[in-house]
């Protein structure tokens, strides 16, 4: 039987893409190969949201092409795909395929004519969900993806380049996937969207759904357990979604808000246009409708033009809003994007210099939000044994990864846990016997 190894690199968008891969593969009659050395065919699932994330793909295919076997197919899909284009079989000449992010599911062509390099990077927006065979399993955590691309159009970012303009999929779709993957083992299920709350589908007969309409058909749903969804845009957490926070036990008391800078300047330069008062007003909305829950952001140092009183200001509304859990990045500059032809690029070293003190920051919010957590039981969700098989490995309604010993075999996928210990990265616990 023939062999295939995908690595993912990025996000869950990503990952989803990566397990629908596999999906196809499998009805083809392909196995998973557990490393490169088997495989017959290799695919990187790629991200290009930053240069590094990008020189990273180009330095694995430099060790894949060295380790593989000789008539063993690789290529790329995904972001970087889109992002290079032709140009990808330049730098690497015997690469066999190159596909954006709406065009993996014509990977199967590659099969039929091993010979032909394959280069597809159009964005064929929802067209590869109703190609691509359904998964026959769920994960635990089932990802289901309402929309693709995103019109935004922040400046810095070149999504909106490799996943093109966002179209939501038809309510009845998601419903269909969410129903499937929770007769199929899912209790937890998480929408996915660059822009998710953005989510709007109008039907034939002209009725608008939104994704407080998808949470409330997903909370209807007795198998699923926990729901939640990522990632959110500041403005478009409108009141319909707020109250879900309210009404929904379901919904997770943790969300993703990436404000990105605290400057309003350096907003308006990355074409964010919202007011920070606005934005605070939001999560004392959210605060309001549900007093326990959690925020997290994305962050972006040295913007072009970023100053210190700039950063300060960002250094401020961290502060300010007390986010756990948040990803903050230097700026890089990305090809198609408007952010890298601005003046006033920010030198590295003042870059990491920020970055630095930011992280600081918020390790040090994280370190005492999971120390108030000691003593709390939490209902966990069950992810797999450690490394060590000695310990269980659960997470928390916030997302935080808990270990817990192995007392017996029979492990609970949702388990309430009694928090004992904390540390910046992780928690540990002991499963409660009501
Ligand atoms: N809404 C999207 C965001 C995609 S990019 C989502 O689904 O998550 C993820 C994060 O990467 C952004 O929130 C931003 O903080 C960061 N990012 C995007 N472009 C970047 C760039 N050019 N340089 C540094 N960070 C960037
Ligand atoms: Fe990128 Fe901004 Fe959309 S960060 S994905 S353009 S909301």
């Amino acid at each position: 039987m023939k062999k295939f190894f995908i690595q993912t690199f990025g996000c869950q968008m990503n990952v989803y893409d990566g397990q629908r891969i596999a999906a196809m593969l499998e009805s083809h009659g392909w196995t998973a190969a557990p490393n490169v050395d088997t495989a017959d065919l290799i695919i990187l699932n790629t991200c290009a949201v930053r240069e590094k994330a990008t020189n990273k793909v180009y330095s694995a295919l430099g060790r894949i092409r060295r380790a593989k076997k000789p008539d063993t197919l690789f290529g790329i899909v995904g972001c970087v795909a889109r992002e290079s284009g032709a140009d990808a079989f330049k730098r690497i000449p015997d690469l066999n395929f190159v596909l954006g992010p709406q065009s993996y599911h014509k990977l199967p062509q590659l099969l039929d004519n091993p010979d032909a390099k394959l280069l597809n990077i159009d964005l064929g927006g929802l067209e590869k969900f109703d190609a691509l065979p359904k998964m026959v399993r769920s994960p635990a955590v089932a990802y289901i993806p309402i929309q693709e691309g995103c019109d935004h159009c922040c400046t810095y970012c070149i999504v909106p380049y490799t996943r093109g303009r966002e179209i939501s999929r038809p309510f009845d779709d998601v419903m269909a996937d969410t129903l499937h993957a929770a007769n199929t083992g899912a209790v937890e299920i998480c929408f996915l969207g660059q822009n998710v709350n953005g989510y709007k589908y109008t039907d034939a007969n002209g009725k608008l759904y939104r994704l407080s309409d998808l949470i409330r058909a997903t909370a209807a749903i007795d198998a699923v357990k926990r729901i939640r969804f990522t990632s959110s845009y500041p403005t478009e957490m409108t009141d319909d979604l707020i109250e879900q926070f309210k009404t929904e036990e379901k919904l997770l008391p943790f969300l993703n808000l990436p404000i990105q800078s605290g400057s309003p300047d350096v907003l308006t330069r990355m074409n964010r246009p919202y007011s920070l008062d606005l934005y605070i007003d939001i999560v004392d909305k959210l605060k309001a409708a549900r007093p326990d829950i959690q925020i997290s952001s994305d962050f972006i140092v040295g913007f072009p033009g970023e100053t210190d009183a700039d950063f300060d200001q960002t250094m401020d509304i961290a502060r300010r809003v007390r986010y756990i859990n948040s990803y903050s990045f230097k700026y890089s500059p990305r090809p198609h994007t408007a952010a890298a032809l601005m003046r006033d690029q920010i030198p590295e070293q003042i870059k990491s210099v920020r970055l630095a003190r930011l992280d600081g920051f918020l390790n040090e919010i994280q370190r005492e939000f999971n120390q108030g957590c000691v003593d709390r039981v939490m209902e966990c969700l069950f992810e797999g044994p450690d490394k060590t098989g000695q310990n269980l490995v659960f997470r928390t309604p916030y997302m935080q990864q808990v270990i817990v010993p192995k007392t017996g075999d029979d492990v609970p996928t949702l388990a309430r846990i009694k928090i004992t210990a904390a540390n910046k990265a992780s928690l540990r616990g002991e499963l409660i016997n009501d």
